[in-house]
């Protein structure tokens, strides 16, 4: 999607539209085949159900603020390629949301009712840092996608076995997490200071703890 010529005014009303594309499910069609489409859907608990359908719900709820960040971060980069490479990866990021969505409906649950708020939390924070510059901007983007590649990992440890179907999503999103991540290391990454992804981890933990539940 390239912006350049946008006045202000298109550039609000396209992150109004991206905003609620985001938060107001069902999300719409993604770009890509869902991973788990031809996986088998296996015999699960009741138990089961409810612990993947709060995982389900915690990665939807990071992909919310996928959405967010990287549409925050774009709307205030300097550098149109930056800005190009941060829409590019929100698309990737869509199909995730729409993927984790598709997802908790078969587990017959749905996304956080805290969907807007993860959402408006994550674009102050994005454009915060965008505003501070564009490797700022890419070092919060590459911390943010080692972390949540280190708990995408956690969710394939807690994960049921046999949940096939979840695990083929969480698999692919961990991958491209990583290659999100990278793009934003070649780009001209800094290194964030340790408190600053202190408390990145922190924010996140208080949002999966709530997105499991609500
Ligand atoms: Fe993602
Ligand atoms: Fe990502």
């Amino acid at each position: 999607m390239r912006e350049r010529n946008l006045t202000p005014i298109d550039r609000l009303l396209a992150g109004a539209n991206n905003a609620l594309r985001t938060i107001a499910a069902p999300a719409g069609r993604p770009a890509r085949k869902n991973p788990a489409a031809d996986v088998d859907e296996a015999d699960l608990s009741d138990k089961q159900k409810a612990h993947a359908a709060g995982l389900m719900r915690v990665n939807h709820a990071g992909e919310v603020a996928a959405q967010a960040l990287y549409q925050g971060h774009a709307m205030v980069a300097r550098d149109p390629n930056i800005e190009k490479q941060m829409h590019r990866a929100a698309e990737e990021e869509f199909d995730h949301l729409a993927w984790c969505e598709q997802r908790l409906n078969e587990l017959n649950e749905g996304p956080s009712v805290l969907s807007p708020v993860w959402y408006a939390g994550a674009f102050a924070i994005g454009a915060a840092s965008g505003v501070l510059g564009d490797k700022w901007s890419l070092g919060f983007i590459a911390e943010t996608e080692k972390q949540v590649c280190a708990h995408l990992d956690s969710h394939l440890d807690e994960l049921p076995d046999d949940d096939a179907k979840s695990r083929a999503i969480v698999k692919q999103m961990r991958d491209e997490e990583e290659e999100h991540g990278e793009n934003a290391k070649d780009a001209g990454a800094a290194e964030l200071p340790d408190p600053i992804r202190g408390l990145m981890k922190l924010t996140a933990k208080v949002m999966t703890r709530t997105a499991y539940r609500v």
